[in-house]
């Protein structure tokens, strides 16, 4: 009873060849998506009477049985049954007796399987949904609590511009959001029931797919037995997904480091997410970030295994297809962690303003709004980049400050230049001058604030 196709075999297969190819030990967290694919299957057995109504409602509530167990953790997995679908097969066997060797009819473990992790993947959807919400919620209420403050922006990692505090913190927030919207994308394509392709051919058998589909929520039914058997790229587009997503975080966590080095100083972050040195005793280091930026590289390497276990492949099904499950598992578990650590962290995020404030007093901050006032009175672009090239570097020479220079010496660099030039120099009117839709206007941030509590809330 512990194998499913042991008929045409007088041999027992070697301990060896078992050890290495039974997938009980990792695909056992598909059991409760196998029991529902298999309830489904059973009723519609009965319903188009392929086989007994009364085996097909023994085997349904045999199978509730074991549905109980598993969502109650109590199911005990047989190691040395092959995998979760022999596991669930040789349980319900003894349950109800032989009624139970109905179940498999029109039915093949390619099939299966290709359902199991189908389901596995839109319940799987709907919680990394969840968590990047939750970041993006978190994200949102940080920024909300420092909605005035101005930091300065890089660009290759050299001060550029100042932008409010909240702009930074809304890229991530968008970027996230394209996250979602990948993740249901692809969980809209793979929303459809490959049951019924049977090994790869179908089945003589007059089964009732679409009445399968619709029991189990899905969307539709797969068009052609062969695609339905053979292929895994939904796993590929999720662990890419997923990979997305985790270079986002590790991004997210690049800038926090380093905002909260004794260098930039615009941060600290709660001990409780930090970790300290063994040797150096005033250390109080972004350990966790860290983690979530290294942790980035594992799941890179999970879309590079699948995407190679794949790429070889005949059609139709391989058993190297078994490979896929690793990879997706850790990928989906590891990023539901990232997500919620990264989500919790930010709750302790405090902003160090004064620090802050002394590096906005770089005036160099503040080039492209005094270029843009000799633009506005009718300088040529590139003569106004090349004053402003000027000016800077002069102040660089002399060590001075441009809100430290005379009208006269203003003018010696523009003719265009008056003294108004100078209630430019400051952050605050940095950030107040931008005008274009998208930009770091206070006005329009607080808008998008707005407008993200609201989406975020509904
Ligand atoms: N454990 C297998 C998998 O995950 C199930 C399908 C087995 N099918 C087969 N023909 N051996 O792909």
């Amino acid at each position: 009873m512990s194998k499913l196709w042991g008929g045409r075999f007088t041999k027992k297969s070697s301990k060896l060849a078992d050890d290495f190819s039974f997938s009980i030990s990792y695909d056992k967290c598909l059991a409760k998506y196998d029991v529902a694919g298999s309830i489904a299957h059973a009723q519609m057995l009965g319903k188009c009477k392929i086989i007994p109504k009364k085996d097909s409602d023994k085997i349904v509530s045999g199978l509730k049985k074991i549905e109980k167990q598993i969502l109650a953790n109590k199911f005990k997995f047989d190691l040395k049954a092959e995998d979760v679908h022999t596991n669930i097969q040789n349980a319900l066997k003894k349950q109800i007796g032989p009624a139970a060797d109905k179940l498999h009819t029109a039915r093949s473990r390619n099939d299966q399987i290709a359902l199991d992790i189908r389901l596995y993947c839109l319940e799987q959807i709907a919680f990394i949904f969840y968590g990047i919400n939750n970041l993006q919620s978190s994200i949102l209420k940080f920024s909300l609590k420092n909605k005035d403050v101005i930091v300065p922006a890089y660009t290759h990692l050299q001060s550029a511009q100042v932008v409010l505090l909240a702009h930074h913190m809304l890229a991530y927030v968008e970027m996230l959001q394209r996250d979602k919207g990948r993740l249901l994308d692809a969980g809209d394509r793979l929303n459809v029931l490959p049951l019924g392709s049977c090994a790869l051919s179908g089945t003589s058998l007059k089964i009732d797919r679409a009445f399968v589909a619709k029991k189990l929520g899905l969307k539709g039914i797969t068009q052609n037995s062969i695609d339905a058997v053979s292929d895994r790229d939904f796993v590929i587009e999720i662990i890419s997904s997923l990979s997305i997503i985790a270079m986002h975080l590790s991004r997210i966590s690049e800038d926090l480091i380093l905002w909260v080095t004794n260098e930039f100083n615009f941060i600290d972050i709660d001990a409780a997410f930090c970790t300290g040195s063994s040797i150096m005793p005033h250390k109080k280091n972004p350990d966790i970030l860290e983690l979530i930026r290294g942790t980035t590289g594992k799941i890179y390497g999970n879309l590079s295994e699948i995407l190679n276990l794949m790429k070889g492949l005949s059609l139709t099904y391989n058993r190297d297809m078994q490979l896929d499950k690793p990879p997706l598992f850790e990928s989906v578990e590891t990023v539901k962690q990232m997500l919620e650590v990264l989500a919790a962290l930010f709750k302790g995020i405090t902003v160090k303003k004064k620090s802050i404030e002394k590096k906005i007093k770089n005036e160099a901050l503040f080039s492209v709004d005094i270029m843009e006032y000799l633009i506005k009175k009718g300088v040529s672009y590139r003569e106004a980049h090349d004053t402003i090239g000027k000016m800077v570097k002069g102040c660089l020479d002399k060590d001075k400050k441009i809100s430290e220079l005379t009208t006269s010496q203003l003018k010696k660099y523009s003719q265009k230049f008056s003294s108004d030039v100078k209630k430019l120099l400051n952050p605050k009117a940095s950030v107040l001058n931008k005008k274009s839709f998208g930009s770091t206007n206070p006005t329009m941030v607080y808008k998008q604030l707005l407008k993200w509590k609201k989406k975020l809330n509904a």
